[in-house]
């Protein structure tokens, strides 16, 4: 039985990954900041059919020993890891870089950048010596370059998450450790990450554009984890990049607009 592990999997994109996971009869190890919300979301995970294995561990992925130590309860409990994705993530205020308080741009740089950096460095000690393994990091809005007011310490982390995936696949395939890594890019996707910045401890309030934008662009994050797990499961590729929503996919959205009901917004 293979096992991922998934950080920041307590909700969003991450908990509907473990879902896909589960169905696909992986061991499925879920970790995020707090007990409580971890438990809710392994007594939802219990309600889908699957052969394997459940577990969960509090892990803030920017503390480097609490990092090592989740890697150390996955090895122990199941001896190897198959898959480990670096998705913990959060969004910044909707601020110019010069409105920020330096605790913001500490914490989105800590959890985006740091944390996807020390996961990896820990998970991939192990990875080598079990010579297999794939390590999959999630992109996000900067990683191709693009900029925008209120999304630049955000769009900085996810453009170094980009380089340091792509240097970090170099480095194994120089190696030769039998390692894979890859990115994840997810598009758009309507979670509370689009209207919580820094972890729940700000609300970011939605311009009417910037509605009209996600409701052309975005999805629900169930339906983006189904198309990343099953590129997770069948890709073999060092480097790739899974990518939910490509430049052609996004302007085929944006030409048929005018058809397109959805609105993810409205008052219920
Ligand atoms: N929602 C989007 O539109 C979107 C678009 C592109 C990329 N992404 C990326 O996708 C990933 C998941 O986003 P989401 O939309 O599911 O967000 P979300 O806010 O719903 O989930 C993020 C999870 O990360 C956890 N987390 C935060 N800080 C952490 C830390 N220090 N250690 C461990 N866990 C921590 C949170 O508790 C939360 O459970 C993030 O990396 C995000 O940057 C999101």
């Amino acid at each position: 039985m293979k096992t991922v592990v998934i950080t920041g999997s307590a909700r969003g994109l991450g908990l509907e990954m473990a879902k896909v996971f589960r169905k696909n009869d992986f061991n499925v190890v879920i970790s995020d900041l707090r007990e409580e919300n971890l438990q809710k979301a392994i007594e939802g995970l219990k309600g889908i059919d699957g052969k394997g294995d459940l577990s969960y561990k509090v892990c803030n992925v920017t503390e480097s020993r609490e990092v090592e130590d989740l890697v150390h309860f996955v090895k122990e409990k199941y001896q190897e890891i198959d898959i480990w994705v670096n998705n913990a993530g959060v969004n910044q205020p909707d601020k110019a870089i010069w409105e920020l308080e330096d605790s913001a741009i500490e914490l989105v740089l800590n959890v985006d950048l740091k944390g996807t950096i020390l996961c990896s460095k820990y998970v991939m000690k192990e990875m080598e010596n079990q010579k297999h393994g794939a390590i999959y990091n999630v992109e996000g809005y900067g990683s191709n370059d693009a900029t925008m007011l209120g999304l630049s310490i955000y769009g900085t982390a996810k453009r170094g998450v980009t380089y340091f995936t792509e240097a970090l696949a170099k480095e194994n395939a120089t190696r030769n450790t039998g390692v894979i890594v890859g990115k994840l890019s997810p598009g758009i996707m309507i979670t509370d990450f689009i209207t919580n910045a820094l972890a729940n401890k700000e609300k970011i309030e939605l311009s009417e554009k910037t509605k009209k934008v996600y409701n052309i662009l975005g999805d629900y994050p169930d339906v983006v984890a189904a198309f990343l797990v099953n590129g997770m499961i069948h890709s073999t590729k060092n480097n790739a990049k899974i990518d939910w929503l490509p430049n052609r996919k996004a302007a085929w959205r944006f030409m048929t607009a005018a058809f397109n009901k959805r609105d993810f917004f409205k008052e219920k």
